[in-house]
């Protein structure tokens, strides 16, 4: 998708120098880099320090780590070993295991010489799907966005001309290789000229509504609004949202799903005001081997001081951290909350618009 005009991918595979751009997103919005990522302790600390994030961007990221790895070392312990060490890097989103899951098993039946060839085709695939599978969830969503937008006009005698979309964090283009999944309904609903607005939830504590989501639909000239995160229900009790899209970072075979922190909050609200709330995802996101959401899935720890400071530009455009709290405040930090099945719409996947998982 666009940055500053130009179109950009969350990752670009470097097929020259078998390397992979990313863009550094702990530094947006203030600051567009990019860094290469050239070995497989790179890799690792991209996705731990969260310069690249949203479980399919942590997968088609780690499929590139894996290669780095074999490159080095191509034996089967060498490789069992890299994936270990790259699958302990964050442990919700599926994705990442998914993506190690294929390419170890893809490159296993090679010989030792001819594995980093093999490694490198196989992430270079994997990213390549991830796009075409985001567009496909884009055009499914699109579809149901345009009956929700004449469903809506049907039954108002003065309908609003503009669909009001809520979402949460960010499972937008920088959450994937490019198009996202929540926004990738919204991207193309708005390219086929449907009025849309959303309205972006802050997503504390690490603010990736207001860093990332805001920054990326600001760039793709799309309506929104930055909300705090608390004003989902207050919102809904107005008349204000037509649809809640959120992506998803595990789902199990019942169809819970684990997404960041706040989810589940705004999924009781939709509940309550009969607003529909969709899960878009790949169905690579869904881990088979568990039915129990709020039992299976781990949910991250992340550290407390996310929680009790925050960061941003100062007046001298210098990045600075700030204490909220009191020093001896005790401050917990869950990254992510389960939504059960119940509270769930439909998914909105590359296969189709499901209702049930
Ligand atoms: O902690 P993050 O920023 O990696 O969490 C990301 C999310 O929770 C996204 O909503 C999810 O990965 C879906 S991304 C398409």
């Amino acid at each position: 998708m666009l940055v500053q005009g130009h179109h950009r991918q969350a990752i670009e595979p470097q097929s020259d120098s078998r390397t992979a751009l990313i863009l550094d997103q702990t530094l947006l919005p203030h600051h567009i880099e990019w860094r290469t990522l050239s070995t497989e302790s790179d890799t690792a600390q991209a996705i731990t320090t969260m310069q690249v994030r949203g479980a399919p961007l942590i997968g088609v990221t780690a499929a590139y780590g894996l290669y780095f790895a074999t490159r080095d070392d191509p034996s089967d312990s060498g490789i069992h070993a890299a994936y270990d060490r790259l699958h302990s890097t964050r442990p919700t989103a599926i994705n990442l295991r998914w993506a190690l899951d294929r390419v170890r098993a893809h490159i296993l039946p090679f010989t030792t010489t001819e594995r980093p060839q093999a490694a490198w085709a196989e992430a270079l695939r994997i990213t390549a799907e991830d796009i075409q599978t985001n567009v496909a969830i884009g055009q499914h969503g699109a579809q149901l966005l345009h009956q929700l937008a004449s469903t809506r006009a049907g039954a108002q005698a003065s309908p609003s001309p503009t669909l009001n979309i809520l979402t949460h964090c960010n499972a937008g283009w920088l959450a994937t290789a490019d198009w996202g999944t929540a926004l990738s309904p919204i991207y193309h609903a708005h390219a086929a000229g449907m009025a849309i607005h959303v309205w972006v939830s802050e997503t504390r504590p690490r603010n990736q509504g207001a860093s990332l989501t805001a920054w990326e639909l600001a760039q793709q000239g799309i309506p929104h609004t930055l909300i705090v995160d608390n004003a989902a229900g207050h919102l809904m009790q107005h008349g204000l949202v037509d649809a809640c899209i959120v992506g998803a970072d595990r789902v199990t075979a019942t169809g819970d799903v684990a997404n960041k922190i706040g989810t589940y909050l705004k999924a009781l609200a939709a509940r309550e005001h009969r607003i529909p709330f969709y899960i878009a995802m790949p169905t690579s996101t869904i881990d088979w081997s568990i039915s129990d959401g709020v039992k299976d899935i781990p949910i991250e720890q992340r550290s407390p001081r996310e929680v009790t400071h925050l960061s941003g530009l100062n007046a001298s455009n210098e990045r600075q951290e700030i204490r909220l709290t009191p020093g001896e405040t005790q401050a917990r930090n869950d990254a992510f909350d389960v939504t059960p099945a119940k509270l769930i719409t439909a998914y909105i996947t590359e296969q189709g618009i499901r209702h049930k998982l």
